[in-house]
């Protein structure tokens, strides 16, 4: 059984949190595109983990966790995370393993991604500055820098040297400092000592795991109204997050894919710049924020609060051929008399799609709302849906039926054990 999970909206739809749940029966986890822009948090036995590049489902015993070719590795937040749950009790050797063709995030690629941030000024996208689309530029250009070549040091010594050399020109017409070539090479030269043992060719373990039928469950990260072809661009990521991206990220043909679950949280978030078109900015967003610590993982931005969109998420689970539905965080939504629902868009007096809508139709498209009857009770203790009061269930069965797809897993709270599986 393979199984994909991905984020339906902006980001930040508690992946991690689902990813954590299904991953108890799954074999392996993977990780197959983004780097740390991503910020998934797990929170198991009480303890919170704000995992960027380390696969979700690796506090499982079993559980092995794959880093698979599509990633991007900044290694000093890679070999952190390893230390985290080394600290922690966990054994990773054998059960974190990397593939060798990963591209690395080097201090170029972060210095660049800030330097166009700022030189951008008023019309910056609010990227995570973390060198996210640098690195992915270098390696559609085949100016990358794989962890194949930090396993062949000569290669790496050689490339490194070449890039850092054009970067630091770049750096220089930016006015930023440039790197330490040689402090930079004596620092990789100790991170390859301490990475070398989870090197390996992932692509070999998942084909003779699929051949096995064993239980693969696959990573997305960020959310499909990022996609680097979909979303809206500029104010996207670097990466396919969408299905088509896992065969490209860990060579797993997508006809392979049994299931892909689409996580839907039950209001909206997002982070960095670009047209929000369900966008609230009073009082309820405000309550929304703060109970629902609407703060960035990755970066501690708030996060900007808006209504569900389902014309946005439809689209999400057209494109990606989405089988079920995780809905998150409606618990959050108690205590709020009156929601929003985003059904479709109206442009000078039309209805349009998403898809249609470039950035430009975006920032002036009209929400067409349906408005539901808010709840008051607690969510977070219930563990029967025909428990929940009335209005959510109104409020979840609507989103079932506009999307076409039944809801699977119903999270409650941010711990592993708050759920309902129906
Ligand atoms: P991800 O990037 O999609 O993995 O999501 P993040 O971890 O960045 O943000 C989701 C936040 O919501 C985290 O703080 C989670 O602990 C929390 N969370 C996840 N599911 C739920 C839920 O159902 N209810 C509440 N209240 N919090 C949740
Ligand atoms: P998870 O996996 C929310 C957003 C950034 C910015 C844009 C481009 O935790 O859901 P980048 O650094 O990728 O070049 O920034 O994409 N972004 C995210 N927003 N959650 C994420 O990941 C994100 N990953 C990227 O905020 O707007
Ligand atoms: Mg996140």
């Amino acid at each position: 059984m393979v199984s994909l999970v991905i984020g339906s909206q902006w980001g930040d739809e508690g992946k991690g949190k689902i990813i954590d749940v299904l991953a108890e029966k799954s074999d392996y986890v993977v990780r197959y595109h983004g780097g740390n822009n991503a910020g998934h948090t797990v929170i198991a036995n009480g303890k919170k983990y704000p995992f960027h590049l380390m696969p979700s489902g690796i506090l499982h015993p079993k559980t092995i966790g794959i880093i698979a070719n599509g990633t991007v590795l900044d290694l000093d937040v890679l070999i952190s995370e390893i230390d985290i749950l080394e600290k922690d009790g966990y054994k990773l050797k054998g059960k974190l393993l990397i593939s060798d063709k990963c591209h690395i995030v080097l201090p170029y690629h972060k210095a660049l991604d800030e330097a166009y941030e700022n030189a951008r000024g008023a019309n910056k996208l609010g990227t995570t500055k973390r060198g996210i689309s640098q690195t992915y530029a270098d390696k559609v250009s085949y100016n990358g820098i794989r962890l194949y070549e930090l396993k062949n040091w000569e290669e790496f010594e050689k490339k490194f040297k070449f890039q850092a050399e054009v970067k630091n020109k770049i750096l220089k017409t930016f006015k930023v400092k440039p790197i330490s070539i040689p402090d930079e090479l004596k620092r990789y030269k100790e991170y390859r000592e301490k990475l070398l043992p989870y090197i390996t060719d992932t692509f070999q373990i998942l084909q003779s795991s699929i051949s096995n039928h064993k239980s693969i469950l696959l990573e997305g990260a960020h959310g499909v109204m990022l996609d680097n072809d979909f979303g809206s661009y500029p104010f996207v990521t670097g990466s396919n997050i969408i299905t088509g991206g896992v065969n490209t990220g860990s060579g797993i043909p997508v006809q392979k894919i049994d299931n892909v679950w689409a996580v839907v949280k039950a209001y909206t978030s997002k982070v960095g710049e670009g047209p929000f078109i369900t966008e609230i900015n009073d009082a309820v967003a405000e309550y929304i924020r703060e109970k629902g610590a609407e703060f960035g993982t990755t970066t501690g931005r708030p996060r900007r609060i808006g209504w569900l969109d389902l014309e946005a998420v439809k689209f999400a689970v057209d494109l990606t051929g989405t089988t079920h539905l995780a809905i998150t965080k409606a618990d959050v939504l108690s205590g709020i008399k009156e929601l929003k629902v985003a059904i479709g868009y109206e442009l000078n007096g039309k209805k349009i799609p998403h898809s249609s809508c470039g950035y430009l139709e975006l920032a002036k498209v009209k929400p067409i709302y349906k408005t539901f009857k808010g709840w008051e009770e607690d969510l977070r203790p219930i563990k029967k849906f025909s428990d929940l009061p009335k209005t959510c269930q109104e409020y979840l069965k609507f989103i079932e039926d506009f999307l076409g797809v039944k809801i699977a897993i119903f999270s409650t709270g941010p711990a592993r054990e708050e759920y309902i599986e129906l």
